[in-house]
């Protein structure tokens, strides 16, 4: 797809896919946009009424007629609907190995937290291979995250997070699009991704991150915020304890269960009497306001930190490159913060 002018470039695992299935849908529409007008065409005037007395043919219904157009479009249509379906089911769902980053949409602006701590803004460097999850909210209005090259985008939502993922293919630089009016500076709201090599990639990471990683970043804030007084992880505390409960389901007041994800977490603590823990009293304050959302990642990423076995997302970079101490992670350097 390449070749073609004003087509992105395909560099992600799933790109080429949409594409077919773009061309699929267009090609199909197409034909018989074509095949509807020629005929309309063609029978008006082959049909067209000659003398001015003239009376139409008197046509019966033909069964067989109506169960082809009747057959032939269901099937066709069935066949985008699976292949829509199968598609969207993939992108949606992030490998559980996938690496995860934090995304924050701002007027008008990106800002983007890797687990090791680096941050930058309307720039997001990714390793090539490798599956990346990012969770993506916003802190003020409604946006969208877009990755024309990587041919997937997902709604910016205040209060929320939202998931997308990808795995680039190629090493390279490609473009970063907010695809949701979001005020006067909309079209400003813009970036680039950088798909490095791996080893690449890991020269980059440690040139970074000197504020330590993000669950220690959270660690910190845990203590500030003076959660560790409640939440022990004797579990004796006035606050349940939060060692291995991510991906866990949790027994509520209520009686019903949750499962201990992001946005579960990110919920408690914003929002601390929407689902309490069973045995426990109501007692946390709601942080709402008082957290942003680089603090809130923060926080997750520590209590994530807590539960080792299910480290499926957390920091982990790279495998094994050998350790480089000379190189310096040249570009971005300035972009961070
Ligand atoms: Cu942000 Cu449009």
């Amino acid at each position: 797809m390449g070749g073609i002018p004003l087509f992105p470039e395909a560099a992600s695992s799933f790109a080429s896919e949409v594409d077919a299935l773009y061309l699929f849908i267009v090609a199909v529409s197409a034909f018989f946009t074509v095949a509807v007008s020629a005929a309309v065409v063609f029978f008006a005037f082959r049909y067209r009424r000659k003398h001015p007395e003239e009376i139409g043919a008197h046509i019966e219904g033909s069964l067989p007629l109506e169960l082809l157009w009747s057959v032939i479009p269901t099937i066709i249509a069935m066949v985008m609907f699976a292949w829509g379906a199968k598609l969207f089911y993939e992108m949606r769902r992030a490998p559980a190995e996938s690496m995860q980053i934090y995304a924050v949409g701002k007027q008008w602006m990106w800002k983007f937290q890797h687990t090791g701590g680096q941050r930058e803004i309307n720039e997001l460097h990714v390793p090539v291979g490798r599956p990346i999850k990012v969770l993506v909210t916003s802190e003020d209005v409604l946006h969208d995250l877009y990755f024309p090259s990587f041919r997937t985008k997902i709604d910016a939502i205040p209060g929320r997070y939202q998931t997308l993922w990808f795995e680039a293919t190629k090493p390279g630089r490609y473009h970063i699009f907010c695809a949701e009016y979001c005020g006067t500076k909309h079209s400003g709201m813009i970036g680039t991704v950088i798909v490095m090599e791996p080893q690449q990639y890991q020269d980059w990471l440690a040139g970074g991150g000197s504020e330590g990683t993000m669950a220690e970043r959270g660690a910190k804030l845990f203590n500030d915020l003076a959660c560790n007084t409640c939440h022990l992880d004797s579990g004796q505390g006035r606050g349940p304890s939060l060692k291995d409960i991510i991906g866990k389901p949790v027994e509520l007041a209520g009686g019903q269960t949750a499962v201990v994800d992001e946005a579960y977490l990110r919920e408690s603590i914003l929002n601390s009497q929407a689902k309490i823990v069973k045995g426990f009293t109501p007692l946390m304050p709601t942080f709402q306001g008082l957290v942003s959302e680089e603090g809130l990642a923060a926080l997750i990423e520590h209590i994530k930190s807590l539960s080792p076995q299910a480290a499926a997302s957390t920091p982990a970079p790279v495998p094994a490159a050998a350790p480089s101490t000379s190189t310096p992670a040249a570009p971005a350097q300035g972009a961070r913060r």
